[in-house]
């Protein structure tokens, strides 16, 4: 059978292999801690739990929906954001109107924007460590990624000077993602209005604002974005949101597109001729669902994050590694760079390689039963992302495991 070259361009999920391995050794009974998690080991709330069942009472729930979402659902979906941003979409640019999409998750907002944006040839800037899924989604689509890199002595923030570096006369996208996997940590205010008035010299460049985690900031100040400082932005922007994250429900597959009609349009026409409307139980369920609840279901979780993020900082100063640590503030996540630590210099006595992340994070599963991702999958080298979700004990023992790797010892 020949595959399409598209298809054949897309790589392997290294996080998916080194799951598989890890439940596989769980499952020979061997002392495992996953520090892989992408998702909240949580109960969503009852509220909307409960909606969802009442909601299963009703025949239209079990058939399809308006493709681009019910409208009760999108109304509530501009609404909410329209109040957490504080943007008024209906005044926010001259001439511009905007609507939302409802699809089967981020990812799936994600591919229908990228499919109905890019040209063969065309270049998508990424900030590394991106998202894993961005480069696939874009050369599945005929694009080309193209990175912009960053430093862990930035905290992983991209100089603007290197993003406007990047920038061709082919750049169609630019994907910002913050608060961030895999930094678990959102840009500051003032890299957000800089990011705006470079924006403003490039017209052509078309946005994606990926705002998956936007509630999950668990120090303040809460995530700000660019359109907030220049609002006439909109117009070439769209938004990616959704209840995976914070609504701890990854396996319901609802994410939101937020956007100017013009393209919203076109989404609703490509989603209709391939998923057609998503999940019309839980769309129901959510229209009724009060979105103010959602801070207040995530304050005990954010309380978690912070306990956990806190742990850390003290176990790396502990151990006399307080110099790999930097505050993560959102997300649930934190990269972790072994180039700065002892052990690395093991595996540099081994082979001369630019990333030991894989070897690295192959070694502290089989031989520490450490489960983390390595940095290979976001384009950060010699780095791993680890959960911050686990249970404060677990997570504790993980981390004493982790210092003795990091040590050498
Ligand atoms: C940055 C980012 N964007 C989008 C998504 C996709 O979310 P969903 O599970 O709703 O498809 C994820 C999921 O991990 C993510 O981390």
């Amino acid at each position: 059978m020949e595959l399409s070259s598209r298809v054949e361009k897309i790589s392997e999920s290294i996080t998916l292999k080194l799951n598989a391995k890890a439940t596989e050794m769980a499952a020979q009974g061997k002392k495992i801690y996953n520090l892989t998690a992408g998702q909240l080991p949580f109960r969503p709330m009852s509220e909307f739990v409960d909606l969802i069942r009442s909601e299963s009472d009703f025949i239209k729930s079990f058939q399809y929906s308006p493709v681009a979402g019910f409208p009760e659902l999108r109304e509530k979906v501009i609404k909410n954001f329209e109040e957490t941003r504080k943007i008024n979409l209906e005044t926010a640019v001259e001439g511009v109107q905007f609507d939302a999409v409802i699809s089967n998750g981020g990812k799936h907002s994600l591919t229908n924007i990228l499919g109905c944006l890019i040209n063969h040839g065309d270049e998508v800037l990424l900030f590394a460590p991106y998202w894993v899924s961005y480069p696939e989604m874009v050369k599945f689509c005929g694009g080309t990624p193209v990175f912009v890199e960053t430093s862990p002595f930035d905290v992983f923030v991209p100089s603007l000077e290197e993003v406007e570096r990047k920038i061709t006369d082919k750049t169609k996208i630019i994907i910002v993602n913050s608060p961030n996997n895999p930094t678990g940590t959102h840009y500051q205010d003032d890299w957000m209005a800089d990011f705006a008035e470079l924006m403003l010299k490039y017209p052509e460049i078309v946005i994606i604002s990926d705002e998956i985690y936007y509630e999950l900031f668990f120090y303040d100040p809460r995530p700000t974005y660019f359109y907030q400082h220049r609002p006439e932005l909109l117009a070439r922007t769209v938004i990616v949101d959704g209840i995976s994250k914070t609504l701890a429900s990854t396996g319901l597959r609802i994410g939101f597109t937020i956007g100017p009609k013009e393209l919203t349009t076109v989404i609703n026409k490509l989603q209709g001729q391939t998923t057609s409307g998503a999940n019309s139980l839980v769309q129901r369920a959510l229209a009724q669902f009060d979105f103010n609840q959602i801070p207040v279901y995530l304050e005990p979780i954010k309380r978690h994050l912070r306990d956990n993020a806190e742990t850390l900082g003290e176990a790396l100063s502990d151990h006399n590694l307080g110099h790999v640590f930097y505050q993560p503030t959102s997300a649930f996540y934190y990269l972790l760079d072994f180039s700065q630590t002892p052990v690395i210099e093991r595996f540099r006595s081994r082979s001369k390689e630019d990333d030991y992340s894989v070897e690295i994070c192959e070694e502290l599963l089989e031989e520490y039963g450490l489960a983390l991702v390595p940095g290979e999958a976001f384009g950060c080298p010699n780095t791993a992302r680890m959960s911050l979700v686990l249970e404060k004990g677990p997570f504790k023992e993980a981390l004493d495991v982790l210092m003795k790797f990091l040590l050498g010892d």
